[in-house]
């Protein structure tokens, strides 16, 4: 289980998250959801440690992790697929995937069932990672963290930008990891279709706070509306 207590994040002076309380159960899909510039990538940074400054609790099963330097959350179980992919294009696409296995509990190598949910990986493992599609560069990106043997992954709007024939396929296996693999995922997402589809719970965000949370049953077209609307 992943538990934010009270926690506040800052970029200098300026206090991006207050007050956030979320518990995430294990194998649990929650969806956050809210407008540009409400928070959701800081909330991600803030789980990894790569803030500034985050103060409150944070823990994983049980275990408070807020002291722990980014590295360490990641060997603790926390992989996280950032907003823009960061993917490295001078790297090959297996020295890319590579790099995810040096986050792993136990040494790993690039294992087959991560190549397996995206056979295009398998296909170009030689290929720089800055020659692929941008739904390529997304998949590159999820396989990544998988081979880091994650228990929750963070994905940071995941099929932002990404041609519409590859979405359906990204977000088919972000279900998939959750119900077949277990991982607990904290997805970021603006397309509420998808945040309906496979979350069980949600968060909506506006101005650094939790404005409301609950069963994605309870995510109503007036929450929607008052909260996500331009
Ligand atoms: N590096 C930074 N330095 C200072 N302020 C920042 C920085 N990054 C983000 N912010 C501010 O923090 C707030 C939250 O930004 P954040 O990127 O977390 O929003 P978001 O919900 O992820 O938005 P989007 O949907 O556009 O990705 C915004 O007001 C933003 O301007
Ligand atoms: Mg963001």
């Amino acid at each position: 289980m992943l538990e934010l207590s009270d926690i506040d994040a800052f970029y200098g002076n300026s206090r991006a998250l207050q007050g956030i309380n979320l518990m995430v159960g294990s194998g649990e899909f929650i969806s956050v959801l809210g407008r540009n510039g409400v928070g959701k990538t800081t909330l991600m940074r803030s789980i990894l440690g790569l803030m500034d400054r985050v103060t409150g609790r944070l823990s994983l099963d049980g275990a408070d992790i807020s002291a722990l330097r980014t590295h360490q959350r990641a060997k603790a179980g926390i992989a996280y697929v950032p907003q823009g992919r960061g993917i490295l294009p001078r790297f090959t696409v297996r020295e890319n995937l590579t790099l995810g296995t040096f986050a792993a509990r136990s040494a790993n190598g690039i294992e087959d069932w991560v190549l397996e949910l995206f056979p295009v990986l398998k296909e170009f493992l030689n290929r720089y990672g800055g020659n692929l599609s941008g739904g390529q560069q997304q998949q590159l990106a999820i396989a990544r963290a998988l081979l880091a043997q994650p228990k929750v992954i963070l994905l940071d709007e995941p099929t932002e930008g990404i041609q519409p024939n590859i979405v359906e396929q990204i977000e088919d296996v972000i279900v998939k990891l959750n119900r077949e693999h277990k991982i607990t995922v904290v997805l970021v997402e603006q397309n509420v279709a998808f945040a309906r589809r496979a979350s069980h719970r949600f968060a909506l965000l506006e101005k650094g706070r939790v404005v409301a949370k609950g069963e994605i049953g309870e995510l109503t077209d007036d929450l929607i509306q008052l909260h996500m609307a331009v």
